[in-house]
């Protein structure tokens, strides 16, 4: 107990900890008030009460890959695919800004029909409508050239989890023709094209060990990235791993003020898959030190389909148009939604 309490201060005051003690935290399955205490403090110091808002536009449930663990994977023939047209973004933009958010985030699968021309210009006619907003990809493994044009067309952040750091891992969470490498190499092209940078891993994929989950601390401070996304893993009933156990809400939380405490300065979510685990999951993500939330701004009639994983949560205060409610439940829990681009602070 004494021991674990000094880890937290030391870890809260350093904002870094040997391997050791963070296997500790990780494997710790005690009382975590005092670490989910610290966390908060933390990002009080950096970000105050403030939560950021993202409007979330699923653009494209089409994808050419196969990764084990995703219900849009390319072989699920039970996936009925859609793609939204610019006009239909720009839509989900229009609404969106009424409703206060100034950041989009257009993510989809892998979709050979965003070549970097039809992409550069959707990008471009956001910011020209909406120069007091950021624009957030989240379209996976690309080229240099393709993150150069996104981002001479305007988008400012992009988000790619690397899902695990660890070789191996990698391998049987993904199809054989991608690679951890491919992946890193990909995050470090996106922050030295200029790009704010998020990246990330889910709690509780199957094979994931306190190991793994070291190695992603350690490749995060490697990275240094402006985002941190982490959520539980899900099983979708289409995927090979269909029957696997999902992720927890405890050891998402306690990886999230872990995270707050060796990264102060991140945006840090309280993502949709936590909310789909936990119908509490976002305010006690926002205590244990996630200053961000993404609610659902896609056409309602497509959120059903983006289906990662299971019962993905997209009503409620998962949804854009239910902005109040997500409102309420924030000022409940202490803090505030702000309506801002909510830029990272260094
Ligand atoms: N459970 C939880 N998260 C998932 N993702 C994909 N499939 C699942 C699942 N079954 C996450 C991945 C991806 C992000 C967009 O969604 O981490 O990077």
């Amino acid at each position: 107990m004494k021991k674990t309490e000094e880890i937290i201060k030391k870890l809260s005051s350093e904002h870094n900890a040997t391997d050791s003690e963070l296997l500790h935290l990780i494997n710790y399955d005690g009382n975590c008030d005092l670490l989910f205490d610290e966390a908060n403090k933390t990002r009080q110091s950096v970000y105050g009460k403030d939560v950021y808002i993202r409007g979330l536009i699923e653009i494209s449930n089409h994808c050419k890959n196969n990764c084990l663990y995703c219900g849009i994977r390319a072989s699920n023939k039970n996936a009925v695919r859609y793609r939204l047209t610019k006009e239909q973004i720009l839509d989900c933009c229009r609404a969106g800004y009424e409703l206060g958010f100034r950041t989009f985030v257009m993510q989809g699968g892998e979709d050979g029909y965003y070549t970097d021309e039809v992409l550069c210009d959707i990008v471009f006619a956001i910011k020209k409508e909406y120069p007091d907003c950021a624009v957030t990809l989240s379209m996976g493994e690309r080229s240099c050239e393709s993150y150069q044009r996104l981002y001479d067309a305007g988008a400012d952040r992009y988000l790619l989890r690397h899902e695990t750091a660890d070789n191996s891992h990698y391998k049987s969470l993904h199809p054989e023709c991608m690679s951890l490498e491919e992946r890193k190499n990909c995050l470090f092209a996106l922050k030295k094209t200029g790009y704010q940078v998020g990246s990330g891993f889910m709690v509780g994929s199957p094979g994931q060990t306190s190991k793994t989950l070291l190695a992603d601390l350690r490749f995060l401070q490697e990275l240094k990235p402006d985002m941190i996304g982490i959520g539980p893993f899900i099983p979708h009933c289409d995927t090979e791993f269909a029957k696997e156990k999902a992720g927890g809400l405890e050891q998402t939380l306690k990886l999230i003020a872990i995270l707050r405490l060796l990264f102060p300065y991140a945006l840090i979510p309280a993502t949709t898959a936590l909310g789909t685990i936990a119908p509490d999951g976002r305010e006690r993500a926002f205590r244990a030190g996630a200053n961000v939330v993404m609610p659902n701004l896609s056409p309602e009639n497509v959120r059903e389909l983006y289906s990662l994983y299971n019962n993905k949560a997209h009503s409620g205060a998962e949804a854009a148009e239910s902005l109040g409610i997500l409102k309420e439940q924030a000022k409940n829990a202490g803090f505030e939604v702000v309506v801002a681009r909510g830029d990272v602070k260094r």
